[in-house]
C-alpha cells in the first residue's frame, strides 16, 4: 500500500505525531509537510492521512495564521510559517480513490477541532475514510505532547495500516 502522511506543523508537535503514525502504518510510509505534498506526489496514494494543529478553534487558514504571527517573539521558539496552512492545502488537493484518515493536535478541553473537517474534505474528494478522526494532546499552548501521546499515535497508525490493508 502506498501510504502518505501529510502534516502542517508550526512548533513541531504535529510533525512528531505524523512520524509516529507513519511508523505505526509501516515501512515505506512517506511523511510530508504541506509544502512537500504536491498534488502529483499524493495523487496515487492508497492511504492518505492528513493532520494539523487546532488553531483558533479550527483548521489552520491564512487568516487564523495571522494570529500565530503575533506569537513570534512571545513563544518559546518561532513557528514555522513556511508551509501552506492545511485549509489551503486541502483546497489544492485533487480527487482521489484511496483510503483516508485525519488527526489533529490540540490542548485538552472544549477548544475546537480540526480533524473532523479535514476528514470530510478528503471524503468529498472521493477518498474513503478508514477510522474516526483522532486528536493527540499537548500540555500547553505550544506543546510539548503529553506523555504517551506518541505511543498512542503509533498504535493509531498500526490500526490504520491493518484496516487499510
Ligand atoms: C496561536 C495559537 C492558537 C491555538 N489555538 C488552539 C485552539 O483553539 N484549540 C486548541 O485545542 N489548541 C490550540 N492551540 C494549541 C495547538 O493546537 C497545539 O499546541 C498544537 O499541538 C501545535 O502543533 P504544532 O506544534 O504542530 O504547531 C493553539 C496554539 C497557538 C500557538
Amino acid at each position: 500500500m502506498n501510504a502518505v502522511v501529510v502534516f502542517e506543523s508550526l512548533w513541531g508537535n504535529t510533525a512528531a505525531v505524523a512520524r509516529a503514525i507513519a511508523d505505526g502504518i509501516g515501512p515505506g510510509t512517506r511523511v510530508l509537510s504541506t509544502s512537500e505534498a504536491t498534488p502529483q506526489v499524493v495523487a496515487d496514494a492508497g492511504l492518505l492521512v492528513a493532520g494539523c494543529p487546532v488553531i483558533a478553534f479550527g483548521v489552520p487558514t491564512q487568516q487564523r495564521l495571522e494570529g500565530v504571527r503575533t506569537e513570534v517573539g512571545r513563544a518559546p521558539s518561532d513557528p514555522d510559517l513556511t508551509q501552506p496552512p492545511m485549509h489551503q492545502w486541502l483546497d489544492g488537493l485533487a480527487q482521489g480513490t484511496g483510503r483516508c484518515a485525519a488527526f489533529d493536535t490540540r490542548v485538552r478541553g472544549p477548544f475546537g477541532s480540526a480533524s473532523p473537517k479535514v476528514l470530510r474534505a478528503t471524503e468529498r474528494l472521493g477518498y474513503r475514510s478508514v477510522v474516526k478522526p483522532e486528536a493527540l494532546h499537548v500540555s500547553g499552548k505550544y506543546g510539548p505532547l503529553r506523555d504517551g501521546e506518541l505511543d498512542r499515535a503509533r498504535r493509531w497508525g498500526q490500526d490504520l495500516g491493518r484496516q487499510s490493508a
